[in-house]
Order: C-alpha cells, then structure tokens, then sequence
C-alpha cells in the first residue's frame, strides 16, 4: 500500500494506483483547489528535465503551495555533502522532496533519512510518476485497464522497467521486443506477471491497443549512444510497425523524442499518437500523487 513515499511502482496496489487516476480525473476536471496551501516542494534534480520539472512546480503553484527547484551543480548529492544530511535538512525547510537521480539507491537513501515524503521523479531503475500519468492516459482513451495489450519497443529502460510493473498489477497484458542484451533484468523480471518477450517488434505489436516506445540511449549511457544505435536500428516505431497493432490502437512516448531514431520522422502527428496528450497529465497525476502524499 501507498506509504510515506513514492519510489518504485512496486510500492502501490492496484486501489492505490485506481485512486490516483480517479483523483487525477477529478483535478483535471478543475477539482478542489488549494489542497497544498502554504506547502513548500524541494525539486532535486541531478539530470535535465522538462516535463516532470515543469509540471511539479506549476501543480505546486496551483494547488496554492511553492516549489524550489535545485540542481545538481548547487546541492552537489552525495558530492558536497551526503545525501542522508541533505535528507535531514530539508526536512527541516520543506514538505516534500521529488528527486531526479543516476543510482536508485540515492532516491531511497533520501527516503531513508528525509521525515518528509520523497517521490522518484526518474532514476537509472524506474520513473514511476511518468507511468502513473501514462496510465491515466490509457484509462481516459480506452476506458479501462484490465484486459489490454501493451507493447513496448525498445531498450528495458527506467519507462519499461516502470511499464512493467504497473501492467502486471492492473491486469494489462504486456508485450516488450527488445534487441539481445537490452531485455528486462534483474529484480524487475521477477516481479512482473503477464509479460511476454520477443526480439521481433512485427511479433509484439500485432493487436495491441497501445504501442509505446522510448528513446534508445537514456539521461547517462551518451557514451554508448553509438552502440546502442546500432543495436535498435531494427526497433523504429513507424507507420508501417503501427499498421499492424489494432486500428484504434493509440501510440505513446514520455518524451523527449529522437525524431528518425527510435520514432520515424512525422510520427508524432499521426491521430494515433497521444504523446502531447500524455505529457499533459504528468501535471494533472502529480497534482494526486502530491496530494496524497502532502495534503491533510
Ligand atoms: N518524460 C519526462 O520525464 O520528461 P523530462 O525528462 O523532460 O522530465
Ligand atoms: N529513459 C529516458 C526517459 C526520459 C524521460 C531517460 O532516462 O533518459
């Protein structure tokens, strides 16, 4: 069940995760406001961001609550001082903390030490605020969760490790065809349930309701960017790879895209695509994601 923090999608069942959807419904629809009044959000980032900085500021700003963005270059994780004592301080300061990090193991060590709620807004193993809202995106197209087929292209990323998870406890089937090597390892393997693998995306595509991909070279693998294109160059999401999913199939990206890399160029302004639509509702979903974690 949903605890103090948001870490892994691990941490939630399957009432939490339909209770952040149904929340996020109701604050997209304008829902109370001010629920966060005079709260404070410390926003630790040691990696770029567009969409999940953006969107937890402005959710801050308009549940009537702040946020302080920090970079890596000022606070300096575990560099210029520990992170258990950076947990500990702003503890002291502020009401929650979203970080961005390389090492899962720094988000859970903030966790471990912060007496506030910490939520994972990316790390090297999951981006489980990115999944929840993606979710929310399926549930608003479809109409449901339980009983779909989602197929997953490319590299078993933070995205797909999170996809992973979350599919399994909301009864969606998944689908993932990655190039040798870049399969699902690990802890998350063991813990999903209905995933099926293949190294054919023609395979894993046909009949699915939602075709999903992300980029092939992640926030800190730039030095095997060149590798790693070579590995996917049979795994574009284009026109011809989407023919064969259902014909009201929708196609998902977290963004940002590498046009003519892991999407064929103009893909995004296909009807089928969804991704501006998506990264919307990493706003609304970090708006009940912040709530249940920071309101009353
Ligand atoms: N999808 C996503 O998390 O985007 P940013 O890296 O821009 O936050
Ligand atoms: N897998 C990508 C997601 C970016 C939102 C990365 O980690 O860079």
């Amino acid at each position: 069940m949903i605890g103090k923090n948001l870490l892994s999608i691990a941490d939630l069942e399957s009432g939490d995760i339909q209770g952040l959807i149904d929340s996020a419904i109701k604050l997209k629809q304008g829902g109370p406001k001010n629920l966060l009044e005079g709260k404070i959000l410390a926003l630790i980032f040691e990696k770029p961001s567009l969409r999940t900085r953006v969107s937890f500021d402005v959710a801050m700003k308009q549940l009537g609550g702040d946020a302080i963005y920090l970079s890596q270059a000022e606070v300096g994780l575990g560099q210029r001082e520990p992170i258990s004592d950076v947990a500990r301080v702003l503890s002291r300061y502020v009401d929650g903390i979203v970080a961005r990090t390389f090492a899962h193991s720094s988000v859970e060590l903030l966790a471990k030490y912060a007496s506030i709620p910490v939520i994972n807004g990316l790390s090297d193993e999951e981006h489980p605020c990115q999944v929840l809202s993606d979710l929310l995106t399926i549930y608003e197209k479809k109409g449901r969760l339980e009983g779909l087929t989602l197929t997953y292209i490319g590299d078993a990323n933070n995205v797909a490790n999170s996809l992973l998870l979350a599919t399994s406890i909301m009864g969606i089937d998944f689908r993932i065809a990655s190039p040798k090597g870049y399969e699902p390892k690990g802890k998350i393997l063991a813990q999903a349930r209905k995933t099926h693998f293949t190294q054919d995306p023609k395979i894993a595509v046909e009949n699915a309701d939602v075709v999903y991909t992300d980029v092939w070279t992640s926030m800190g693998q730039e030095a095997e960017a060149e590798k790693r294109k070579a590995a996917f160059s049979s795994y574009q999401v284009d026109r011809e790879l989407l023919a064969l999913a259902k014909k009201d199939a929708i196609f998902m990206h977290p963004l940002p895209a590498h046009h003519g890399e892991e999407i064929a160029e103009g893909l995004l302004d296909l009807p089928q695509s969804v991704v501006f639509d998506q990264a919307e509702n990493r706003l609304h979903m970090q708006k009940a994601i912040l709530v249940k974690l920071m309101g009353a």
